[in-house]
């Protein structure tokens, strides 16, 4: 779709589980201890592939997606809007590829942040003291968000900027009303716009959930920072690049696997040279890449096997059936770094459920987490770094738009994850879960039992999972799995 990168939405799988394995060098942020009383912990983790937070928007609650990869605030709760301000337009926002969108009407209502009914009025003071009038979109029709309508997810703020056609539902209002209106604005726009002074920023942080670590709850805060993570002012201001794009893109410097630097050319001439550009988006669980750096990073996992079996399940958001079939408990030294700042991914996976070849038998098997961008990158990236990425660091967003900071956007991340601790909790979490997973077969079997040239009573499993067990045909299900995931680094 013209102007906007990129959101999220993927089918939420039955079953995540993620783990991360990293090391690290110094400048942890202490986990924070999840408790109720935790009045910073407005975000919600929907099984690690979504975060979600409560607004007030036009008198109704409502339960929504966070995503730094768009712009526009819709709701669709079930129950209807109680109050709707309709302003007889519409319009429609697309997500990703284009294919993902919801339709509805433009209203304009009061809108917080919800906090939680413990948190102090002055820890939000931006975002709750002085409530915004924003346009929104009350949903009439959508695709391919049943999934997040059906987790309870009901709309989706945008955190995005809505400049360079950002903004859809800003689009149609200018269209209407004047290049002048400014009413469409983002509902970030709108609350900075009350509050000249101050930078216009934002802080989030995403927890994890699913393994064993001291996990941080989510916060999302606008105009502050979370007290938990105030340092992260201290950290290298990574500029928007290029800017003025109008998105969270970042330049990474390299991208190391098992110590040796990728070869990973940009396809974008706002590159800087001998740099790649990356989108943040929490609208996207995962890490997408393109198919040739993708295949450098999982080659090297010994017994790693690249296929193009159809039958294999795709992991999320991949656009291509090049699935590399890795060894569940495979971890990949993978080193990021943004300036001065480096970040080493590894493993997660994931699990969902896909008819087995021959309807009998139940494998477990782990299958490359970073997917492929496809079209996804719409030549504005190189690659996104979704939730998993973003999990192991506290970023705060500035928009360059006002107060001390006004200048070009800038992202500063503070690590929240322990590397070492990650690794060796990586492996005791894998076993656990292979414990009482079916047998994992090596790679290249399981490839062969997928295309029929083993048959699946004759697969010899290299786990110590649960014994095979047998399923009459058109009930048994191969748990597939995403391996990866991340830990930063200074
Ligand atoms: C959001 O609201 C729902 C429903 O009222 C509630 O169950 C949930 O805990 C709230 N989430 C947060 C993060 O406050
Ligand atoms: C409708 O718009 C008016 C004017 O902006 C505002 O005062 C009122 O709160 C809005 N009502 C709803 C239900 O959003
Ligand atoms: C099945 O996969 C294996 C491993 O990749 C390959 O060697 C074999 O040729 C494939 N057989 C068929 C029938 O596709």
């Amino acid at each position: 779709m013209p102007g906007t990168v990129a959101s999220s939405l993927l089918l939420l799988s039955i079953l995540v589980f993620e783990s991360s394995a990293v090391q690290f060098d110094f400048k942890v942020a202490p986990p924070r201890v999840k408790t109720p009383s935790n009045s910073n912990n407005n975000l919600n983790n929907v099984f690690n592939v979504r975060y979600s937070t409560n607004i007030t928007i036009s008198g109704n609650v409502v339960t929504v997606l966070i995503d730094t990869g768009s712009t526009d605030l819709w709701v669709m709760p079930p129950q209807g809007l109680a109050n709707f301000n309709d302003t007889g337009l519409s319009t429609t926002v697309h997500y990703g590829d284009g294919s993902t969108f919801v339709e509805g009407e433009i209203g304009v209502g009061a809108f917080s942040l919800d906090g939680g009914v413990t948190v102090p009025y002055q820890v939000f003071k931006l975002s709750h003291s002085i409530p915004s009038h924003p346009a929104y979109l009350y949903g009439t029709s959508e695709a391919d968000f049943d999934s997040d309508l059906q987790q309870g997810l009901f709309g989706l703020l945008g955190l995005g900027f809505d400049v360079n056609g950002g903004s859809e539902i800003d689009i149609t209002v200018r269209n209407k009303e004047g290049a002048e209106a400014t009413w469409g604005q983002s509902v970030l726009s709108n609350i900075f716009a009350q509050n000249p002074d101050s930078s216009d920023f934002i802080g989030i942080a995403l927890s994890r959930s699913g393994d064993q670590e001291g996990t941080a709850d989510g916060s999302l805060t606008i105009g502050e920072y979370d007290p938990d993570y105030e340092g992260v002012q201290n950290s290298p201001k990574l500029l928007q690049t290029p800017a003025g794009s109008g998105v969270w893109g970042i330049a990474i410097d390299s991208f190391k696997v098992g110590g040796n630097q990728i070869t990973w050319p940009s396809t974008l001439a706002a590159a800087p040279a001998g740099k790649n550009i990356v989108l943040l988006d929490t609208g996207t669980p995962n890490l997408l890449m393109p198919q040739a750096q993708i295949n450098a990073i999982y080659s090297t996992i010994p017994g790693a096997v690249l296929t193009q079996d159809p039958n294999i399940p795709l992991g999320y958001f991949s656009e291509s059936h090049n699935v590399w079939v890795v060894p569940c408990t495979a971890q990949i030294n993978v080193v990021t770094t943004f300036a001065t700042i480096r970040f080493i991914p590894s493993t997660s996976q994931t699990y969902k459920p896909s008819p087995p070849p021959d309807g009998t038998h139940k494998f477990t098997y782990c299958s490359n987490a970073i997917t492929d961008i496809g079209l996804i990158g719409q030549g504005q990236t190189d690659a996104l770094f979704g939730d998993s990425f973003l999990r192991n660091v506290y970023t705060a967003f500035d928009f360059g738009t006002g107060g001390p900071t006004k200048g070009t956007p800038f992202v500063q991340m503070l690590s929240t994850t322990d590397a070492t601790k990650s690794a060796v909790d990586f492996l005791a979490v894998r076993t656990a879960v292979m414990k009482h997973a079916p047998p994992e077969l090596n790679p290249i079997d399981l490839i062969r039992v997928f295309n029929g040239s083993l048959k699946a009573a004759d697969a010899i499993p290299v786990s110590n999972g649960a014994p095979r067990m047998t399923f009459a045909p058109g009930i048994a299900v191969v748990l597939g799995g995403c391996l990866l995931s991340f830990g930063t680094l200074f």
